[in-house]
């Protein structure tokens, strides 16, 4: 049986990823509003990908014979003043999360190595996660000295797989 601590840790990442996935799904609804359908197409795959994120700690959690507690997810924003500033949020969230990631990481070091060499996949997810969050958050200020640019960005972003 898994550390009790690690176990709480673990179901409240969970709670984290789901949240993520719920911000940036309203991300996706913003961008959709305002026909930016590119940026809306990106988000969504970027919720995706949190939905799997927290699914796989989920499986994790089970594989360890350790319950599952789903919390539900607070209210996330609908709304943001423009495209810089929905960026800014979302490495701001990022940050948070990685804030997370090491807290529990630091835990199950000291209480898991199973847990430990698990996390190391989000560690590392974290530093892509914010990487990519701090290229498009400065794209998106390039783009808004021009709406040509913020279309061309909207294209690029529109071909994400
Ligand atoms: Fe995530
Ligand atoms: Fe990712």
């Amino acid at each position: 049986m898994v550390d009790q601590k690690i176990a709480d840790a673990l179901n409240e990442q969970i709670g984290h990823e789901f949240y993520s996935q719920h911000l940036y799904l309203a991300m996706a609804a913003y961008f959709d509003l305002m026909e930016l359908k590119g940026f809306g197409h990106w988000m969504r795959i970027q919720a995706a990908e949190e939905a799997g994120h927290a699914m796989k700690v989920f499986e994790f959690l089970l594989d360890l014979d350790a319950e599952v507690r789903l919390n539900g997810v607070k209210p996330v924003p609908a709304k943001w003043k423009d495209t810089v500033h929905v960026f800014e949020d979302a490495l701001a969230h990022e940050q948070k999360v990685t804030e997370f990631i090491n807290g529990i990481y630091e835990l199950a070091l000291k209480e898991s190595h199973a847990a430990a060499v698990f996390l190391q996949w989000f560690v590392t997810e974290q530093v892509e996660e914010e990487a990519t969050a701090r290229e498009l958050l400065h794209k998106a200020m390039i783009a808004q000295e021009s709406k040509a640019g913020l279309l061309f960005l909207d294209s690029e972003l529109a071909k994400r797989k």
